[in-house]
């Protein structure tokens, strides 16, 4: 079962392992080739407004339905190297820019589909991914040229984007209400600094709870957390609080070792209640001496401390995440104390209301109407599980893409209009190249034009009559000539108000130029067997699992 790698004098030289399998040269390029359109199968139906929705099964049975790719690649189990790949460019788009996940996995399959066109005809696949690399640049050079430049904080336009953003997904119907919660939120935390705005989306709380309806789902000027109050003694309603942010426990510290303790007589039992009592009882004198009205503690609190925190009318959490911990302090500008003692009224932040509120059948407390929040939650309702989740995803895009525009506000109109004008500029000046990179830029062009295709492909239109009269009223009319899918017409999509960050479309055409290229440029598969443990994260399936790889050369 041995592989035979070379030869020296007659005598085969081994140099892998027992059960290691290898491909190479063109079966190795067909597979992974093979492997990466599979992935772009899988998803090019979910894109776009009429694109499907996958529901997709783990192995407990859960059920996620969706329609974003990140999140249907994240949830199949992929085992082929190469679709893995194509699996990690959707992720790292998602991180990136948040929203066009399904696009660069479309965009990249069609760019592998093209080069194998030109691989047959025996075009070297250094020679493509040159001409490819080549053109992506000049493709986001034209991108830049003919995009927006827009005013980052222009409320209408961005929420126009948000907008577009969340069409394509299950909540279309509420879109614009939602959008503009996202704006909103987004601005709300924005830092702007000359001429930039910054923002960091970890700044934006996003809860959720099924049940209601979305049109439920609001804009907290504060922070929710999913605790209820701790002692059915304390107030639930808190008007013009005084939060204190305490990261210690308001427990009496035990000892890491066991202790004895001799106690002889009931006294000194007291007493030595007492003393815990005394302990505790100073701890919160200090809190109400710094004047708080309202505790929330990252840790715990013993039930003593928890009887004088009621009897002084102190609304208390506890066990409040970290994270929620540090968003507290940015919404009701306050500072997270870690020592009792350093505790002063400075330290406390401001809100005009914490209450603890039911929500279905939990009880929350939140935290709402501090004076300039930098720091906010979205609470998301809808009428299930499913529906508030596929809900948290668009409004993830939808604040990725806005946060995009204020970070760099320049916009193109969307429904494929991009992808076609570039491809148009990009046949022009492929003819200012040599030969064969020429076919590679022709190539590219072509496979920009999947995503138009795949656009109208995906509401039922005919391609090819879509493709030849989108070309013909594109060159003719607007640069923004696209695909409306909605009323399956070739219009331009700026009137529909249909726009995208520029951001997002440069790292569609970055993340796919350069998953695919990777992908091209590989000759040689070599998998350890499993006794070597296998490549990082499951790899494959030694010998065969390739589709067609031989285990054995
Ligand atoms: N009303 C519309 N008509 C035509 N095309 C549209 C319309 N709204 C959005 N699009 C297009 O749909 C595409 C985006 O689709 P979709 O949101 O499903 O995928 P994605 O953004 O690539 O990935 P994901 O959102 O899953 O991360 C873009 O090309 C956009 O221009
Ligand atoms: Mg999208």
């Amino acid at each position: 079962m041995s592989i035979q790698q070379g030869s020296a004098g007659g005598m085969p030289v081994l140099i892998l392992k027992e059960g290691a399998s290898q491909t190479k040269g063109r079966d190795a390029q067909k597979n992974n080739i093979t492997a990466a359109k599979l992935i772009s199968e899988v998803v090019r139906s979910s894109l776009g407004p009429r694109g499907m929705d996958k529901m997709l099964v783990d192995t407990l049975g859960d059920v996620t339905i969706t329609n974003d790719g990140a999140t249907i690649l994240k949830e199949i189990d992929v085992q082929h190297p190469a679709a893995k790949m194509m699996v990690e460019i959707s992720k790292a788009t998602d991180n990136e820019v948040g929203d066009g996940t399904t696009s660069v996995v479309v965009l990249a399959g069609a760019l592998i589909e093209k080069a194998e066109e030109l691989i047959a005809k025996d075009v070297h696949p250094t020679i493509i991914v040159d001409g490819y690399r080549k053109s992506a640049m000049k493709a986001i050079e034209v991108l830049n040229h003919i995009a927006m430049k827009v005013n980052g904080s222009d409320k209408e336009l961005l929420t126009k984007i948000a907008k577009t953003s969340m069409q394509t997904k299950l909540i279309s119907k509420e879109a614009t209400e939602i959008a503009q919660l996202v704006v909103n939120s987004i601005l709300q935390v924005s830092e702007k600094t000359d001429s930039h705005y910054k923002v960091d989306i970890d700044d934006i709380k996003v809860e959720k709870k099924a049940g209601g309806s979305m049109r439920d789902t609001r804009l907290i000027k504060g922070i929710v957390l999913d605790k209820e109050v701790v002692h059915g003694g304390m107030p639930k309603r808190v008007e013009k609080a005084k939060i204190a942010l305490i990261n210690s426990a308001l427990e009496i510290e035990k000892t890491e070792f066991d202790a004895k303790i001799n106690i002889s007589s009931p006294d000194q039992m007291n007493m030595f209640i007492e003393e815990e009592n005394k302990m505790l009882k100073a701890m919160v004198d200090k809190i109400i001496a710094a004047g708080a009205n309202v505790v929330v503690c990252q840790k715990g609190i013993d039930d003593i401390a928890q009887h004088y925190l009621a009897k002084a009318n102190i609304l208390t959490v506890r066990r409040v995440k970290e994270s929620d911990m540090t968003k507290l302090a940015r919404a009701t500008e306050a500072r997270v104390v870690n020592n009792l003692d350093d505790l002063t009224s400075k330290d406390l932040g401001a809100a005009d209301l914490v209450e603890e509120r039911k929500v279905e059948t939990d009880k929350w407390v939140f935290v709402e109407g501090a004076k300039h929040p930098k720091s906010v939650t979205i609470l998301i309702r809808g009428g299930s599980q499913r529906v508030v989740d596929e809900a948290e995803r668009s409004i993830h895009d939808a604040l990725m893409v806005t946060k995009d525009v204020l970070e760099k506000p320049a916009v193109v109109a969307g429904g494929g209009a991009p992808e076609v004008h570039v491809a148009s500029k990009l046949s022009e000046w492929a003819s200012s190249l040599s030969g064969r990179e020429q076919l590679a830029a022709q190539k590219f062009a072509e496979a920009l034009e999947s995503i138009p295709l795949t656009l109208a492909e995906n509401a039922g239109m005919d391609p090819i009559d879509t493709m030849t009269d989108l070309r013909s009223k594109q060159s003719k009319g607007s640069k923004w000539t696209g695909v409306d899918v909605r009323n399956t017409k070739i219009v331009d999509m700026s009137k529909l108000d249909i726009l995208e960050p520029l951001s997002v479309k440069e790292q569609i055409i970055k993340s796919a130029t350069e998953v695919a290229s990777m992908i091209l440029r590989i000759d040689d598969v070599i998998a350890s067997g499993k006794s070597a443990g296998g490549p990082p994260g499951g790899g494959m399936p030694p010998g065969g699992g390739m589709g067609g790889m031989g285990g054995e050369m």
